[in-house]
């Protein structure tokens, strides 16, 4: 069934459990997801990014989500990543969004507050759940030890202000994962994870937690962060599965033969993230 972002994460925060959002761009990783949701049992958010909706167009996606959720026995939430346009995020709402993510973390405090306050109260008005972000993820190398790179980390008392004054449903933090793919070993800010999570009492959310290892995702999980973003790890996985067939089959043509393995590559780690985040069996309704 469809449901709101909120529904899941409060279960999961309840719960001590991460549930796995997934970026899609087409049908074949909508599919990966589900199945690998349905064969585990787990609470699944599928959420498309705005270059995902450009590249399908949001009725494209809209429909895929909406059609996934309503057909499927464990609960799944259709989110919008990382959405920086209000017409955008509005768009997506009148699509049928369950979920959306207002990214106003480019502006100054003041102004993130105003124009994630904004979208709040009308997704509200109609049931739609909001993911704001609050510190900056940045960038793909060094930024973990670097001083003025913490600059960016979110600052636990302005957490608490933003959720406050704002009254998002859950909270992305900047604690030391940067988006795409590592040069060095991620290291995530525990410490600042626990500080936030003892002032502000909503579902917080890791982007960029492909390449993280396990242990760190195990060990932030009981802290506070109740949804994680994965993308390059779908990505690649999809990748290297097409360039495999491709190689070992150079006159195969027929694209559903060219792209059921990697659907099945993305499912197969699509479950091995599942069962990381510990979602696994924590479908309900
Ligand atoms: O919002 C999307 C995620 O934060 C993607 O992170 O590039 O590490 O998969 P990733
Ligand atoms: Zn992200």
């Amino acid at each position: 069934m469809l449901v709101t972002g909120k529904e899941l994460l409060l279960d999961a925060q309840k719960n001590k459990y991460a549930v796995g959002a997934f970026n899609i761009n087409n049908m074949e990783i909508v599919q990966a997801i589900v199945s690998a949701a349905e064969e585990l049992d787990s609470p699944v958010i599928i959420q498309a990014s705005q270059g995902g909706l450009k590249y399908a167009g949001v009725e494209y996606i809209a429909a895929l989500g909406k059609l996934a959720g309503r057909n499927s026995r464990v609960p799944i939430a259709l989110h919008l990543d990382h959405g920086t346009d209000f017409d955008q995020v509005m768009q997506c709402i009148r699509h049928g969004f369950t979920s959306v993510m207002i990214d106003g973390s480019r502006f100054p405090l003041e102004e993130n507050i105003a124009f994630t306050k904004r979208v709040v109260e009308i997704a509200h008005a109609v049931g739609v759940t909001v993911e704001a972000e609050l510190g900056k993820i940045g960038g793909t190398e060094d930024h973990i030890t670097v001083s003025e790179k913490d600059a960016t980390f979110t600052d636990p008392e302005e957490a608490r202000r933003f959720a406050e004054e704002t009254g998002v449903d859950y909270l992305a933090i900047a604690v030391g994962t940067a988006h795409g793919v590592y040069k060095g070993e991620p290291k995530l800010d525990y410490d600042r994870i626990s500080e936030i999570r003892e002032v502000v009492d909503i579902p917080l959310v890791l982007h960029g937690s492909s390449g993280v290892p396990t242990e760190s995702l195990q060990k932030a999980i009981p802290l506070g962060i109740c949804k994680i973003n994965i993308d390059t790890d779908i990505r690649a996985a999809f990748a290297n599965a097409v360039g495999d067939f491709v190689r070992a089959n150079p006159d195969e043509i027929d694209p559903r033969k060219i792209l059921s393995p990697a659907t099945a590559a993305m499912k197969e780690k699509i479950m091995e993230k599942m069962h990381i985040f510990g979602s696994v069996g924590k479908a309900w309704k």
